[in-house]
């Protein structure tokens, strides 16, 4: 529709006033018309010239226009993948990336739409002035009236005007990009957490959890959490069961630090997790969430997400730690293989097998999993149960589900029932001062 509107309704428009100007001009001054028709093939040179280098052009600008906002789209889709990770600096980069490449294109575009505007401006003048030039001589000699080199005239500018508004079609591009800018700003506005300024280096934590007294509210009365407080020495697998709403993933959001508790503390190590840097923090960290989070790049890319630089040894590894490698052998481009927006080109169950193999190449002390199984068929939930009992293995896990059972694997479980630790057994200490 844009096209047709912008482009060869001003072109049609243009030749039917042309032929008109013609016919009106043929039957005043046959020789003025034949000297009007010669700027035709000129025009029609420079804009089919014009219109075929840009038609490419605009394709890459549209390309990489949406390139850059699909980074924003997964960004915003995924920010607390993103941000357990550690990597907002590096999708930053991949927006700035495509965002610059869109507007490097564009620039270009503009600078065609430019000078095709200059010469077809530069092509009519130079047929007007000649219309004028040989009519102005033809009013003197008495063969041709003023009103009739006026009347021509007149129709030669009704030619110009259409034909410089197709060299106008440029602006009102450029904002779409400036509001992609805004939201990707978005990025910084979610809720953050502080880091102090004499923040600790935490090379590699051994992985004692200790809850004390951790409240947490979202606002100011939305309480979620309500003084829970536990230990878990390193290395124990921790699952949490409980009603939907009773504050599990926000439990888990307080491990990983992309919240800080309203009351109370959690120490890794015995020291608060605020008095860590906090990228040496999220480096402690895997996350698997219900809905796993993908990227639209490559299977190997996925899997390296929380590792970047890891060499093809040590992904193909991961996924058949993760059971996925037989899977992705099958693919015709095998780790190259897109998985599509958001991953959509994988089934459920693939989709999170690439996450856990992100967990496994992650190789991080401590492991959060939320309802990993919740969304996979019954097929591959046994594979994937199995897969995660090894990645939990010699971790630190907390492992969320919706009922107890699926919580086998664990060797402690707790119940979260409205924001409250209900049960628990004898490896943890669930008490009152911690
Ligand atoms: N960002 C948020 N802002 C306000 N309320 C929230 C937010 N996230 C979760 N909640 C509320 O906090 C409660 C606990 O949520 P959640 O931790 O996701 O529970 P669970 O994972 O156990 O289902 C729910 O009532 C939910 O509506
Ligand atoms: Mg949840």
């Amino acid at each position: 529709q844009y096209v047709i509107v912008n482009g060869v309704v001003p072109f049609v428009t243009a030749v039917l006033t042309l032929a008109s100007m013609l016919y009106v001009t043929a039957r005043i001054d046959w020789r003025l018309a034949m000297l009007a028709i010669l700027v035709l093939p000129v025009l029609l040179l420079l804009t089919e010239t014009h219109r075929r280098g840009v038609r490419a052009r605009w394709t890459r600008v549209k390309e990489s226009e949406s390139g850059a906002l699909s980074v924003i789209q997964e960004v915003l889709a995924s920010i607390r993948v993103v941000k357990a990770f550690g990597q907002e600096d590096r999708e930053r980069d991949r927006f700035v990336r495509g965002a610059r490449h869109a507007l490097a294109e564009q620039l270009a575009v503009v600078g065609a739409e430019t000078r095709l505007g200059l010469l077809v401006a530069l092509a009519l003048a130079v047929g007007t002035a000649a219309v004028l030039v040989v009519g102005a001589r033809d009013v003197r000699s008495g063969t041709l009236t003023l009103g009739s080199l006026l009347l021509v005239m007149a129709y030669l500018a009704q030619l110009y005007r259409p034909l410089e508004t197709i060299s106008k079609k440029v602006a009102g591009l450029q904002s779409s990009l400036a509001s992609a800018a805004r939201a990707f700003s978005l990025l910084d506005e979610v809720p953050d957490v502080a880091e102090r300024p004499q923040a600790r280096p935490l090379a590699r934590a051994a992985g004692r959890m200790t809850l004390r007294h951790v409240s947490f509210a979202y606002g100011k009365d939305r309480r979620v959490l309500d003084d829970v407080s536990f230990e878990v020495p390193a290395g124990t697998q921790v699952g949490i069961a409980g009603p939907t709403g009773a504050g599990k993933t926000t439990l888990l959001m307080l491990l990983a630090r992309l919240i800080d508790p309203s009351d109370g503390e959690i120490l890794l190590d015995g020291l608060d997790l605020r008095a860590y840097r906090l990228a040496d923090l999220r480096n402690q960290i895997a996350v698997v969430l219900q809905e796993p989070v993908l990227f639209s790049t490559t299977i190997a890319e996925n899997i390296a997400y929380g590792r970047p630089g890891a060499s093809r040894q040590q992904i193909v590894d991961a996924a058949e730690a993760a059971h996925l490698d037989d899977f992705v052998m099958r693919l015709p481009d095998g780790y190259e293989t897109e998985v599509g927006e958001r991953g959509m080109a994988l089934s459920g169950g693939e989709r999170q097998r690439v996450s856990l193999a992100r967990a496994f190449l992650r190789d991080a002390p401590i492991v959060l999993l939320d309802e990993p199984t919740s969304a996979v068929d019954t097929r591959s939930e046994a594979k994937i149960l199995e897969a995660m009992q090894r990645l939990m293995q010699g971790r630190t896990c907390f492992m969320v589900a919706h009922r107890l059972s699926t919580l086998d694997i664990c060797a402690v479980r707790l119940r979260l029932e409205n924001g409250r630790l209900l049960a628990a057994d004898d490896r943890v200490r669930v008490s009152a001062h911690g």
